[in-house]
């Protein structure tokens, strides 16, 4: 049976239920691998004369060829289920009024599901102006053909596609499917072939020096890290696990698995100047925004704070955006620096263990 079958066979009601599980899980606090990131050795160096006024400071710049008026993207979440439809346009919205672009959760279903794409066009159709990346795991991926893949980013009028790895997620996940084989040659292809940009992304384990050489040369727009120091899935499917076994005594072994967001930040510098950087996984300020974008990274990612302001209200999810522009426009004005450009080429970080 091939995978494809494998994920047919999957009942609706799993379905459901794995995502809807996966929503709850991923909110509580004991999921999250907080203060892990690396961001706590490293403050910002504070200017007490910055010889600018408040207003002149700009955090807009470019990403994907796009004007935006903040470095900042909804990292990619749920999608393809009853309560994906809400959650998601909760998102849309906000990433249409702010200009934030915004990765879509996995787009699996829509592989054998043809009606699965219309949560876009219900979207779209309230929040035209919303810029979406779309999404799809590596194990699927690898036994997709490209002109499916490039049915996904049309279902949602993509800028870009992410393509996640989450190995450790699909070891520990009871209905998981580690099938990894032939990934490197499935992502290069579709580097060589989609008509948008493939960024690479992780799901909360980061990358190491190997796996950044490995992925240097095929094509790839950018990586982004999404690194230990937030949400985990090890852990979050340790709480669903309940067969086999051994299945979440196994997860809680692998509870503190990863490479920081910081480490694999600096994994990716050493390895190639030309990566495009992504940064994600246990940001939750400006702040640590700021000390990421001062570290390389020229865009960074929120999943779980966006999902607990979404859940919330539009209200909130706007609020929460604007405050995390607040503090980093605050970032830049403390360290005396006008644009993301100028704050990037400064010395603004001070290494805390140095
Ligand atoms: C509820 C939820 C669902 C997620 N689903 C996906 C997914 O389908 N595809 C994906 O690439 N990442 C997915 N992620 C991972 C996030 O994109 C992100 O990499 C990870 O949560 C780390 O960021 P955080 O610490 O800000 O939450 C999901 C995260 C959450 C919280």
């Amino acid at each position: 049976m091939s995978i494809i079958d494998n994920m047919v066979e999957e009942s609706k009601t799993q379905f459901e239920q794995r995502k809807s599980d996966h929503i709850e899980y991923s909110l509580l606090d004991q999921n999250e691998a907080l203060g892990e990131s690396g961001l706590c050795s490293f403050e910002l160096i504070h200017d007490a004369l910055p010889d600018l006024d408040f207003s002149d400071v700009d955090i807009s710049t470019k990403l994907l060829n796009e004007k935006v008026r903040s470095p900042f993207f909804i990292s990619s979440m749920t999608a393809g289920h009853a309560g994906s439809v809400n959650i998601n346009l909760r998102l849309a919205k906000a990433s249409a009024k702010n200009g934030w672009f915004m990765g879509v959760g996995s787009q699996r279903k829509e592989l054998f599901d043809n009606t699965a794409a219309k949560e876009w066009e219900q979207i779209l159709n309230q929040a035209p102006e919303a810029r979406l990346i779309g999404n799809i795991g590596i194990s699927q991926l690898v036994h997709t053909p490209i002109e499916s893949v490039q049915k996904l980013v049309d279902s949602l009028n993509g800028r870009a596609l992410f393509i996640h790895l989450n190995a450790l997620q699909e070891c520990m996940q009871p209905e998981g499917t580690p099938y990894f084989k032939g990934g490197l040659k499935a992502i290069e292809q579709v580097c060589n072939k989609l008509s948008v940009p493939v960024i690479i992304k992780e799901t909360g384990c980061g990358f190491s020096i190997p796996t950044l050489e490995k992925l240097k040369s095929i094509g790839v727009y950018a990586v982004d890290m999404s690194g230990y120091g937030g949400t985990h899935w090890g852990r979050i499917e340790g709480c669903r696990s309940k067969d086999p076994i051994y299945l979440s005594s196994a997860a809680q072994t692998f509870k503190d698995w990863g490479i920081s967001t910081v480490h694999s930040l600096l994994n990716a510098k050493q390895v190639s100047p030309d990566y495009k950087l992504w940064a994600s996984g246990g940001v939750r300020t400006g702040v640590d925004a700021a000390k990421l974008l001062a570290l390389g990274a020229e865009a960074v990612g929120f999943a779980k704070p966006m999902l607990q302001a979404a859940i919330n209200s539009e209200e909130s999810l706007d609020i929460k955006m604007q405050q995390l522009e607040y503090e980093l426009k605050t970032a830049l004005f403390c360290t005396n620096s006008k644009s993301i450009e100028e704050f990037k080429t400064k010395k603004v970080l001070l290494c805390r263990s140095n």
